[in-house]
């Protein structure tokens, strides 16, 4: 017959053996759980767009947007080099409809996920034709985009779209140099009346675009239009 002491001592052993048993299927699983977010994120990597794929889908964008991003119509953005980030964000507004257009919500219904990221790489890619300013706005559309406007409360727009204008693709935010001055002026009008809603809950582009009067509008996009990347 054992001991009691030595059956305690077992038990003990036995617990400790356990004990260490479940440690390592812990630390088993911590590795298991870093190995799937690395395959995850490899997975993410591999789903990114085909510049190839979407330069075949943006044949039916080409009338209004241009063969290669750039666009004819002033009213009609460019999105040549713009940023990948957020023409997929963009696509996906006017596809789900926080985003209002009656010529883009019909294109953007007709696209994959797939689609949209093809479709942003290839713009993403392409060059964006330059343009100019008009020369009796630039100082004024200049100060307004470097500094603000202190008095009313603007916010320097090179803050966030960057010194050359050129966005924050990390950011999700959008590229605006040599963009059409009437494009993006109708965009603050949409910001402005609130009838574009896609800045999300902080409302940074209406806030900013509800301070500007029609001058400082008028000066600022025309100084962003001969801002070259
Ligand atoms: C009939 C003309 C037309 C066609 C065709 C068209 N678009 Fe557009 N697109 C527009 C207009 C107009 C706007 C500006 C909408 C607004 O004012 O909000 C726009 C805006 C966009 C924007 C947002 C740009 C920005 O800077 O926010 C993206 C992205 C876009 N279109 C992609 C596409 C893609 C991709 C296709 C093809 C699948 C396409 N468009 C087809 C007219 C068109
Ligand atoms: C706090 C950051 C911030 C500031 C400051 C800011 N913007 Fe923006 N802007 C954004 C973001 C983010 C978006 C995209 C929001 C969305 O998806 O609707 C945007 C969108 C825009 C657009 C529409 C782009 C497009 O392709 O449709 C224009 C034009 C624009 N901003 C101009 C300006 C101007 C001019 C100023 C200065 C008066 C300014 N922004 C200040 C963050 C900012």
């Amino acid at each position: 017959m054992t001991h009691p002491l030595f059956s305690l001592q077992n038990k003990l052993m036995d617990t400790a053996k356990t004990l260490r048993r479940t440690i390592s299927l812990w630390r088993f699983l911590g590795c298991a759980g870093t190995l799937a977010t690395s395959l995850l994120l490899l997975n993410t990597a591999h789903a990114a767009g085909s510049a190839e794929a979407g330069q075949t889908r943006s044949i039916v964008c080409a009338g209004c947007h241009g063969v290669d991003g750039n666009s004819f119509n002033p009213e009609w953005p460019s999105l040549a080099g713009q940023n990948e980030s957020y023409l997929i964000n963009a696509l996906q507004s006017f596809k789900d409809g926080s985003r209002q257009n009656v010529l883009m919500n019909a294109q953007a219904a007709a696209l994959s996920d797939q689609d949209m990221q093809d479709l942003a790489a290839w713009y993403s890619t392409q060059k964006l034709a330059g343009k100019t300013a008009d020369p009796a706005l630039v100082s004024s559309g200049e100060r307004l985009f470097r500094g603000g406007n202190k008095a009313s409360g603007v916010p320097a727009c090179g803050a966030c779209h960057g010194p050359d204008g050129q966005g924050n693709g990390a950011a999700g935010w959008p590229a605006i140099a040599g963009q059409h001055a009437t494009y993006s002026a109708n965009q603050l009008l949409a910001y402005r009346s609130k009838q574009r809603v896609t800045d999300g809950d902080t409302q940074m582009m209406r806030t900013a675009a509800s301070r500007l009067t029609d001058d400082e509008i008028q000066a600022v996009t025309s100084y962003i239009q001969g801002l070259h990347p």
